[in-house]
């Protein structure tokens, strides 16, 4: 593509105002992409946005979207509606970067790939965490025999709940029906990037239920509003990636706050640690070293300088955004790059959550079919 991509976005709830329209407007000022239009359902939510970023076009039909003229549909919509979203934005020729999850079901998934594929458009799914730097590297490293076999991960993707999320600007009541909930909300970060590094998921154990029933909204537009949850809020997996090598997974609505690193991956000559909170170093190396006596952590000084000492110069990049996916998808679609968060891997991480959901159901292992190519970084 030779002119600026435009871009259109569906959805203008929590995600869009906090996160996407202030960096897609800041890619918008950068001329990196041509921010076009929004779209929501909900009246005035996109004309209060394209005012506030001065984007030309706002509709309050998501088909309006479809006819306008935009490359590109940035899918933001209840990950209840994504599939739909996107299967529309396919059959009006557009491209897509949805957020997670890609389809709430396989069938959906499939379709999403093979039509994609049969009209020549590009689908990226989110998480974007393959486009950040340290991913890459943890990836590189294991990928590289760093730590030797890795033989355990752990990972936390836990977080107090969009109803206790002081931030939070819409009504999350969605985030606590049947499609939503913790494991695709949240399970989904660790799911991707583990399957990034280890390769596919060949079998699943899990444990989930309800632990925290009645909820109330505590701030944002719905404040005060009570909630009953019924998607489960707690939810704990194994995964089996074969040859002995598994993860342990929570993805909970019921963590207010933790110390735990985000991950860190067992091997056996070596630990990697991925950090709990921004204050830390991002990346920890355990190495030991029998030969020479070497034993300890290593903090990669390149990465950590970069993030806490001395302190991120003003004129560094700006620090990782759920919008460097789209940025991602800008650079596919110029030619500049290949693409990272496929449609094939989005499938192969819904079916690694749908099987966490029918292990819990039924207390039996499940087995997981597809596979998918690991990206090469
Ligand atoms: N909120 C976050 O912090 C966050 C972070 C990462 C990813 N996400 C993902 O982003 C997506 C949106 O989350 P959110 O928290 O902003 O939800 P939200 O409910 O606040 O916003 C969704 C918006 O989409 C609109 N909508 C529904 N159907 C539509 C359609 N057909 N066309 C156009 N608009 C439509 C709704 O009216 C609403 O304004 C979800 O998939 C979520 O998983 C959210």
């Amino acid at each position: 593509m030779k002119t600026k991509v435009k871009v259109g976005v569906a959805g203008c709830g929590d995600v869009s105002r906090n996160t996407y329209l202030p960096n897609l407007a800041r890619l918008h000022q950068q001329g990196r992409l041509d921010l076009a239009a929004v779209a929501d359902i909900v009246a005035g939510r996109a004309a209060t946005l394209a005012q506030q970023y001065r984007i030309p076009t706002a509709f309050t039909e998501f088909e309006q979207l479809l006819e306008a003229d935009v490359d590109l549909v940035v899918n933001l919509t209840p990950m209840q509606v994504h599939a739909d979203v996107t299967l529309a934005a396919i059959k009006a020729g557009k491209h897509v970067y949805t957020e997670k999850p890609i389809a709430t079901d396989l069938d959906k998934a499939g379709e999403i790939i093979a039509n994609a594929r049969e009209a020549g458009i590009t689908v990226a799914a989110a998480p974007a965490l393959l486009t950040h730097p340290d991913i890459q590297q943890v990836i590189r490293w294991i990928q590289g025999d760093l730590i030797g076999k890795v033989c355990f991960a752990r990972a936390r993707a836990s977080n107090p709940g969009p109803d206790r999320i002081t931030d939070f600007k819409t009504d999350p009541t969605r985030y606590h029906q049947q499609g939503g909930g913790p494991l695709f909300d949240l399970g989904i970060y660790p799911v991707h990037v583990l399957t990034a590094a280890l390769g596919p998921v060949q079998r699943v154990t899990a444990f989930s239920g309800i632990a925290l029933p009645h909820r109330v909204v505590r701030a944002g537009e719905a404040r005060g509003k009570e909630i009953h949850t019924d998607v489960d809020d707690n939810v704990h997996m194994v995964l089996d990636f074969g040859n002995a090598i598994f993860a342990t997974i929570d993805a909970t609505y019921c963590v207010l706050s933790s110390k735990g690193p985000r991950m860190e991956f067992y091997g056996e000559t070596g630990v990697i640690n991925l950090a709990s909170t921004v204050e830390e170093p991002p990346l920890e190396v355990f190495r030991v070293d029998y030969e020479h006596e070497l034993r300890g952590w290593v903090t990669p000084e390149k990465v950590y300088r970069g993030r806490v000492n001395p302190p991120r110069p003003q004129n560094q990049p700006h620090p990782y955004t759920l919008v460097d996916g789209v940025e991602h998808m800008i650079d596919v679609l110029e030619g500049k790059c290949c693409l990272l968060l496929t449609a094939e891997h989005a499938r192969h991480v819904l079916e690694v959550l749908l099987a966490v959901q029918e292990s819990a159901s039924t207390g039996r292992a499940v087995t997981v079919q597809s596979e998918f190519s690991i990206p090469a970084l």
